[in-house]
């Protein structure tokens, strides 16, 4: 038994934040940002949305556009560093919203990676017989646990949603390979000190040494993410007797468009065959790979039968890549 991809939806908010917007809040200028970074705008959560308002976006579309009831779903699983609330799970909120019962719905929870990591879950409770027809989705709001006096990490970021409707199917199915990892020896050159149970909100004396903001050791992250999707890419391709080669496209985690460039240049791949949205959303993370899978397939960049690479890297440290059949 194998998995089939459906269909895909995204949910983003419709508030934009543009670089001149932010020139206006920090020291920065579009200038740097976009020399730097590849990011010229972002999305930005209202004051009334959540998580799980804009995840809920995405999973209807996906649904609507597999010719699906919500009924139809057995398995909600929401890939999130940044839930509505410690609990209830974002997943049970959709499915609150889509007006299903009886199902199983819970969170995953891998930073920017997250996405792999929910596709994997989801791959064994399908082959375990658990579940026969499920919704993944990523979604993340990281603007809400970011310093805005913080110019070395506010204008990295964005909030969006995306999701995938997966099927059992017989025979080997759409997921070719993947590949996961993670080391927390790294896990403080990327995190939210406060806010959590180590540092609770109401009980944090001195904010600013454990602030409930993105704490981040930029170059460091960025040496690790362009090692290990590298790495981890060549290993997925691997394990399925694949080579760059067979790919169509390549859709790496959008959180820099140097880290992009720099893991397409070591890879071999041209200008074409590397997915690029950074410049609209910045980094959204375990909504940044699904939501890139969706326009890629909306814009008829990837086609029904043909080769896609996704990777990603986060928080945890984690990372992964996945081989798919679109
Ligand atoms: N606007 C203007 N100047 C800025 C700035 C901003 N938004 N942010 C930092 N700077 C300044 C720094 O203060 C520093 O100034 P100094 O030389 O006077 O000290 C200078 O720019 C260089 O900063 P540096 O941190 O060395 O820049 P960088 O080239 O490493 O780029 C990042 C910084 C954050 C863009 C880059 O390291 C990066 O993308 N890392 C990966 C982050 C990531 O992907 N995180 C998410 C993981 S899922």
């Amino acid at each position: 038994m194998g998995i089939r991809f459906l269909s895909t939806g995204a949910g983003l908010p419709e508030k934009i934040i543009t670089n001149a917007d932010l020139e206006k809040i920090v020291d920065t200028s579009d200038e740097w940002i976009t020399e730097r970074t590849g990011i010229k705008e972002r999305r930005m959560l209202e004051e009334s949305e959540a998580t799980s308002d804009i995840a809920l976006r995405a999973a209807r579309q996906a649904i609507d556009t597999a010719g699906l009831q919500p009924d139809d779903i057995d398995l909600i699983v929401v890939t999130t560093c940044t839930p509505d609330h410690l609990f209830p799970s974002v997943a049970c909120l959709v499915q609150k919203g889509l007006g299903i019962s009886q199902k199983i719905a819970f969170d995953v929870s891998a930073a920017c990676s997250g996405f792999l990591y929910g596709l994997a879950c989801v791959e064994g409770m399908i082959e375990k017989g658990l579940a026969k027809t499920a919704l993944l989705i990523g979604a993340d709001a990281l603007t809400r646990f970011t310093d805005w006096k913080d110019r070395g990490t506010c204008v990295l970021f964005g909030d969006g949603a995306g999701a995938l409707v997966i099927q059992a199917c017989e025979g080997p199915g759409d997921l070719l390979a993947i590949h996961l990892g993670s080391d927390g020896d790294s896990s403080h050159i990327l995190t939210i000190p406060g806010g959590g149970s180590k540092h609770p909100l109401g009980q944090i004396d001195n904010v600013d040494k454990y602030p409930p903001f993105i704490k981040m050791d930029g170059k460091e992250v960025f040496k690790f993410a362009v090692l290990r999707m590298i790495e981890s890419s060549m290993t997925a391709l691997k394990k399925c007797g694949k080579t760059t080669d067979d790919l169509k496209l390549l859709i790496p985690h959008q959180a820099n468009l140097r880290i992009i460039d720099a893991i397409a240049k070591r890879l071999k791949l041209s200008h074409d065959k590397v997915f690029r949205n950074v410049h609209k959303y910045g980094n959204m993370s375990a909504a940044t790979t699904i939501i890139a899978l969706d326009e890629a397939v909306r814009s008829g960049q990837l086609q029904r039968g043909e080769l896609a690479e996704l990777i990603a890297f986060g928080a945890g440290l984690t990372w992964g890549a996945a081989v798919v059949r679109w």
